[in-house]
Formats: structure tokens, C-alpha cells, sequence
């Protein structure tokens, strides 16, 4: 539109609908994640092998409004983690320790009904419940990944310092040291083996 600047290029804002989560603007990068683009992730990776690999898991829109790596600045992102089990296990995020490790992050759910798993570096793995208006700050040195534990879309806001970057392969070689499985119709955290 001339005249008006593209939101979300530099020092102008992009738009964010409160209820739903979504976000706007030209500067909105988005991402997602199949069942076929996770392997190993759930305990039972033949169940997943059962699966549809299309099936969609969840997907990222991301606001980075300084280059990755930059210190001092501050990404803005919203996901959302669709209705689902591998075998009894959630769909879920794949989930990583910051590069920088010891950066931190906040969460805060706007819909649906899930899990925040946390696997404090060298510690026991537990989970903040998350539903509606839940605020949830992740400490550095902690793993921290997203389940869905309900019937409906899980959708979150996260923020979290442009340098923090991501360490997946620490989460890819040793997972969370726990999986959280429906038991009874319940989620529960139990540790892998
Ligand atoms: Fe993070």
C-alpha cells in the first residue's frame, strides 16, 4: 500500500490477534512440522512410522526483528501444536536447550490445553500444566518443549533473547529423560528407559 510502511520492517510494528494467537505483518516468517519430519522424537517410532508422515504437528510464526544472534535483542514467536498421539505418547514440540544456555524464555498460553515439560540441565524432568492466560517462565539451562493434551489446537506466545539460539542435539541423542503419555485419559510424565 503506498504511503503505508510494511508492518513489522524495521521499528514499526506487526499485528497480533490476542485470542487466537496468529500474528501479521510482512516481517512474520512461519515454519512447520509433520509426523514425517520427527523421527526418533516419540518413545514409540513404529506407531509413528504408522501414521500419515504429512500429518501436520505444529507450526511456528516467528518475529525476529534483529538478526539471529544479535545480543540484546528479542524474538516474539506463536505456535501451535495440533490435537494428536503417537501411540499414548502427545504430539508435541521437538523441544532444545539454548545454544547460549543460559538464556531464558517466557511462555504464555492463549488456547487449548497442554503440557510445558522442563529438563533442567543434568536434572529430573517435570511439567507446568497450561491452559488459558497460563504464564509460564522457563529458566536457563533447562530444556523445555510443548504438549498438547487436549482435543483442540494448543496455541502459545513466546519470547525469548535474539542470541539464545538452539541446541537440538543434546534433546535428538538423549531426549527429555521423561515422555508424557496418557494413562487412564490422563497425562502423565513417566521416564524413559
Ligand atoms: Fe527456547
Amino acid at each position: 500500500v503506498p504511503g503505508k510502511p510494511a508492518m513489522g520492517s524495521s521499528g514499526t510494528p506487526i499485528l497480533i490477534d490476542w485470542q487466537a494467537g496468529t500474528l501479521a505483518g510482512n516481517a512474520v516468517e512461519q515454519s512447520s512440522k509433520t509426523l514425517g519430519e520427527l523421527p526418533g522424537l516419540f518413545r514409540d517410532e513404529s506407531a509413528r512410522q504408522r501414521l500419515d508422515p504429512e500429518t501436520l504437528v505444529y507450526r511456528v510464526q516467528l518475529w525476529q526483528p534483529v538478526h539471529a544472534g544479535t545480543e540484546g535483542g528479542l524474538f516474539w514467536g506463536t505456535t501451535i501444536v495440533e490435537p494428536g498421539k503417537v501411540g499414548a505418547e502427545y504430539f508435541m514440540t521437538h523441544g532444545h536447550f539454548h545454544h547460549i544456555r543460559n538464556r531464558g524464555e517466557y511462555y504464555a498460553t492463549v488456547q487449548g490445553e497442554g503440557a510445558l515439560i522442563l529438563m533442567p540441565e543434568g536434572g529430573q524432568a517435570r511439567q507446568e500444566i497450561m491452559s488459558l492466560g497460563t504464564l509460564h517462565y522457563i529458566p536457563g539451562n533447562t530444556a523445555h518443549r510443548v504438549a498438547n493434551t487436549g482435543k483442540t489446537q494448543l496455541v502459545f506466545l513466546a519470547s525469548w533473547p535474539s542470541d539464545a539460539g538452539y541446541d537440538y542435539d543434546l534433546i535428538r541423542h538423549s531426549g527429555f529423560g521423561a515422555s508424557l503419555i496418557e494413562v487412564n485419559g490422563k497425562p502423565v510424565l513417566v521416564p524413559n528407559p
